[in-house]
């Protein structure tokens, strides 16, 4: 059986990282979290007070930095240096900031040669916003996930609700709309479809029918 690259595009909160998960479990293949990469860099350029705005700056900073992913029992740990900061990139502070981080190009270049190192050795599920079209151009599977932004907002607030996290539907969904607004018009590697990637809309299907609709299309090209 041959070993393939899975690209996971999508925007914000489709349910890329549940999915992916999930896939790269059952080939046992290599999960990685491409938008953890970028937060990570945010998390640690608020914590040194660096200028989001400022390219070189957050260039040095990413140089001074391992982002390390390693799996874990709850799925993914991120390590910065000998840091965990898995539950830290995922503050509001940190979600609100990253799209900023990650519209620079030298930024961009940078995590794209770490990433693609990652997947060197194949077998690889890959999520975020430019897998397909930048990081593994190549890939046998790329498959790019949808959901309206109320669907996605829903799931979001009921998996913080479920954390006990504090939550606004509302504001969910601003932010989330927000996100994927600077994420597509950024100038770099905008969220895209690439034209030989499959598109599921996910707002009426469970997270099996996803996976499952996945692992079909993978089995086809293994
Ligand atoms: O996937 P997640 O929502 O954790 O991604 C956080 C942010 O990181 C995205 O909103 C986007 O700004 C950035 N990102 C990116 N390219 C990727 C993955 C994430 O620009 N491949």
């Amino acid at each position: 059986e041959k070993k393939i690259k899975i690209a996971i595009d999508g925007p914000a909160a489709a349910g890329k990282s549940t999915v992916a998960k999930i896939v790269a479990e059952n080939f046992s293949y290599v999960y990685i979290d491409t938008g953890a990469m970028y937060r990570a860099l945010t998390y640690y350029a608020l914590q040194k007070e660096l200028n989001l705005k400022d390219e070189a700056e957050l260039l040095n900073g990413l140089h001074e930095i391992e982002i390390i992913l390693s799996p874990g029992e709850n799925g993914q740990s991120v390590y910065i240096n000998d840091q965990d900061v898995t539950s830290e990139i995922r503050y509001a502070n940190v979600t609100n900031q990253v799209s900023i981080v990650a519209k620079h190009r030298m930024v961009r270049e940078e995590m794209v040669k770490r990433q693609q190192k990652f997947a060197q050795s194949g077998g690889v599920v890959m999520d975020g916003r430019d897998i397909g079209t930048h990081v593994l151009p190549n890939a046998e599977l790329k498959v790019f996930l949808l959901a309206s932004v109320e669907e996605r907002a829903k799931r979001r607030h009921e998996e913080n609700q479920a954390k006990g996290f504090e939550s606004n539907l509302e504001i969910l969904m601003e932010e989330i709309e927000r996100r994927d607004q600077l994420d597509s018009e950024r100038e770099v590697a905008p969220l895209k479809k690439a034209e030989d990637a499959i598109e599921i809309d996910t707002t009426s299907l469970s997270i099996e029918e996803v996976v499952a609709k996945i692992i079909d299309l993978a089995q086809e090209r293994v």
